[in-house]
């Protein structure tokens, strides 16, 4: 059980309070409370790893922060839970409606509409609100390309692009209503082109520029897009990923697409279909810069973006226009708490979800300036982030886990040699966070200075759901904390029932917000399916967590993931921490695998931190590390050490593929999405 104390390296306790610093360290907790949970609750998931650091918002982020101490946080959510439509209506108010809305919420679960009657534009309330004031002149994008290259975009210069782009979006016949696929790099062009779809009301769906001409295919089907927006090629480390060759072999077999817009990126040759594909500059030459932005209905389709599932065909999830930027708008300013003055760096792709939110939706509308980066973090070197963050002084980072891990795998020299201090805010998001990364993140790049909101959401949430304030929620490294504003979450046991504080179970959310899907493209019975048949009229997450004793969120993994060690049920994510949180180790994944006498055992693939031996003692030592961490119960029947872990392209570590090499079996189904395919044939060679 980790309980701790302070370990050499970590400054003391310098007293209650002290901002920035634990104001609580280990309490005891009796070795056999958890086993006598484990009998009584073996229907629940068991939580084994106490972490009991506290670290309080800096005196002076909260003194400047909108939200600025945990009472003025108990006070706005007590309000947005009580009178939801009044808290909805003041965050609505400060956007541009034509005209406002009628009834803030229409509820016939699982449906909601928000803002019924209003109309707006999202793209007038990214852009051309900005226009009239100073932040016409203020720098909306700052981008920078692998190689090197740079553009910055003012606001009145993104402005002009996006209309003269929705122009060319109607020169070839793309209407309000049509689909439109995005397939892009990590570009300023992405966002001119999703702006400029919104500015229509024609309907975007981005697809990562990491997938395949079969997931493209299978978009396109679903979708019934009519125009594909692409480039000819992209940069990734050094080299070209050929990105108008994907989309050729897509449409091979003919599909609904008419119209291929093709910019220019790379310089690569590509074959232009005739009567398909037009050139992003050479359209332009035939449109202006007008172009007024259509008001539309509240509850019109503002985007698509497919989420692969565990299994089965992509998910197409449908958020609208009017919830969904009052989502973005209100998160993004009170859980970045967002500053004109500042440079906010979300390192997402526009692909997912969170690039959707948290580099265009949320930093637009509310006029912020986003740096925006199109490549690999180590390339050419491991220190290219710390980097882009000395030199446009970035103030507010927004990551991944994944990212993190791979940070401190590669060294803190890289780090070191940069000057972070411009560091105000740091951000996480993807997955839980171990507790020991989540000390690096802090130590290391925010210089024990900045608070970290641990963001727990989904594709499908569209916004942060479950996050520290961070200028009023004390934080606790592995932990997302509190609900956002409007926001009611619940832990609950097979039947539905709240359970009790550190009992594990499934998170549910209780009551509809603005940002959520709406549904499942063309599936409403699979939506009402999949997330509101298994406790009526409450939203079923998939993922597995559990509530402290100060009511503190801790996501233990996907549901599906939750391991049955004889008749103990287990999340990865702890045992995964316990396993990081051993100094040599970098990353770590826990499945199960069949076994006789357990009904499943533990297997843990393990990669370590960059010049370290893969010894057998050293597999020992961390199967005890875990025994002595978490309890025997938890401790890996197998260690595997491998030189990286199977993940997707948006970092999330592939457990499926691990439990099918981890029992032996071939591995099958779906590895489009697969980041590195050489790393599954390594694993394999990984045994004993
Ligand atoms: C799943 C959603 C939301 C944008 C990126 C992922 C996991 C996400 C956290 C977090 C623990 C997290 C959950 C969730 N997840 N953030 N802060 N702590 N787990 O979007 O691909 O739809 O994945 O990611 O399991 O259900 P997504």
């Amino acid at each position: 059980m980790i309980s701790r104390v302070h370990r050499p390296g970590t400054p003391p306790s310098l007293g209650c309070g002290e901002a920035g610093r634990p104001v609580a360290t280990a309490t005891a907790c009796p070795e056999n409370f958890f086993g006598i949970l484990g009998l009584l609750m073996h229907d629940n998931i068991e939580s084994h790893l106490v972490e009991k650091r506290v670290f309080k918002p800096p005196r002076d982020f909260s003194r400047k922060a909108r939200i600025k101490s945990l009472g003025q946080y108990r006070r706005m959510y007590r309000e947005s839970i009580r009178q939801p439509a009044k808290f909805w209506a003041r965050e609505a108010s400060e956007l541009v409606w034509r005209p406002r809305w009628k009834k803030v919420l229409e509820w016939k679960a699982p449906f909601a509409k928000w803002f019924v009657g209003g109309k707006l534009n999202i793209s007038e309330n990214c852009l051309d609100r900005h226009l009239s004031g100073p932040r016409r002149n203020k720098a909306a994008i700052i981008w920078e390309g692998e190689p090197g290259d740079r553009r910055t975009l003012t606001y009145q210069q993104l402005h002009h692009e996006v209309c003269r782009f929705a122009n060319v979006l109607k020169r070839n016949n793309i209407r309000n209503g049509d689909r439109v696929i995005i397939y892009l790099p990590n570009i300023p062009e992405a966002a001119i082109a999703m702006l400029a779809c919104a500015r229509i009301g024609a309907v975007h769906s981005v697809v990562f520029g990491g997938f395949s001409s079969d997931s493209i295919r299978d978009r396109i089907i679903d979708s019934g897009a009519i125009a594909l927006v692409t480039a000819d090629g992209a940069y990734r480390r050094g080299g070209i990923v050929p990105l108008k060759r994907n989309v050729d072999d897509a449409l091979r077999d003919g599909t609904s697409i008419k119209r291929v817009i093709v910019f220019r990126r790379a310089g690569n040759d590509i074959h232009m279909e005739e009567g398909r594909d037009v050139w992003w500059h050479r359209e332009l030459e035939y449109v202006d810069a007008n172009c007024r932005a259509t008001p539309l209905d509240s509850e019109h389709p503002l985007y698509l973006l497919y989420t692969s599932g565990s299994t089965g065909k992509p998910k197409g999830i449908l958020h609208t226009t009017g919830g969904y930027l009052v989502g973005v708008y209100s998160t993004m300013k009170y859980i970045f708490d967002i500053r004109d003055e500042d440079i906010f760096w979300c390192t997402a792709d526009v692909g997912w979800v969170t690039g959707h939110s948290y580099i265009v939706y949320g930093p637009l509308a509310n006029g912020a300036t986003v740096v925006m980066y199109e490549g690999a973090p180590n390339w050419p070197e491991p220190d290219r982030f710390w980097k882009i963050i000395e030199e446009y002084r970035v103030n507010i980072l927004y990551t991944a886990p994944t990212a993190i891990r791979a940070f401190i795998r590669w060294g803190d020299e890289w780090v070191a040699k940069h000057d972070l201090s411009s560091l105000r805010l740091l951000g996480t998001v993807g997955e839980p966070i171990n507790p020991e990364a989540w000390m690096w993140y802090h130590k290391n790049i925010g210089g024990s200075r900045c608070p970290i909101v641990d963001t727990w959401w989904q594709t499908e949430t569209g916004t942060i759901l479950i996050t520290p304030s961070p200028g009023a929620i004390p934080t606790k490294p592995g932990s997302a904390t509190l609900p956002f504003f409007g926001v009611d979450p619940a832990v609950v046991d097979e039947n539905g029932r709240e359970v009790g504080p550190n009992i594990g179970g499934k998170l549910i959310i209780r009551r509809p917000w603005p940002a959520m899907l709406r549904t499942i493209y063309g599936d409403k019975a699979r939506y009402r399916q999949q997330y509101w048949s298994e406790f009526k009229g409450n939203y079923l997450t998939g993922d597995g967590a559990r509530r402290d004793e100060d009511g503190y969120f801790w996501i233990v993994g996907r549901i599906d993931d939750v391991l049955n060690v004889a008749g103990h049920r287990l999340g990865t994510s702890e045992i995964e921490s316990a396993l990081v949180s051993h100094p040599r180790v970098a990353e770590a994944a826990v499945v199960p695998r069949p076994d006789e006498l357990k009904g499943q055992g533990v297997v843990a693939f393990v990669t370590l931190k960059t010049g370290v031996n893969a010894t057998r003692d050293l597999k020992e030592e961390l199967r005890d590390h875990v025994g002595v961490h978490i309890g025997r119960i938890a401790k890996p029947d197998e260690v595997r050490f491998a030189e990286a872990l199977p993940k997707t392209r948006s970092g999330k570590i592939m457990r499926r593929l691990l439990k099918e090499i981890a029992s032996g079996a071939k591995v099958t189904g779906d590895t489009t999405t697969l980041e590195d395919f050489s790393v599954l044939g390594k694993l394999a060679e990984s045994e004993e």
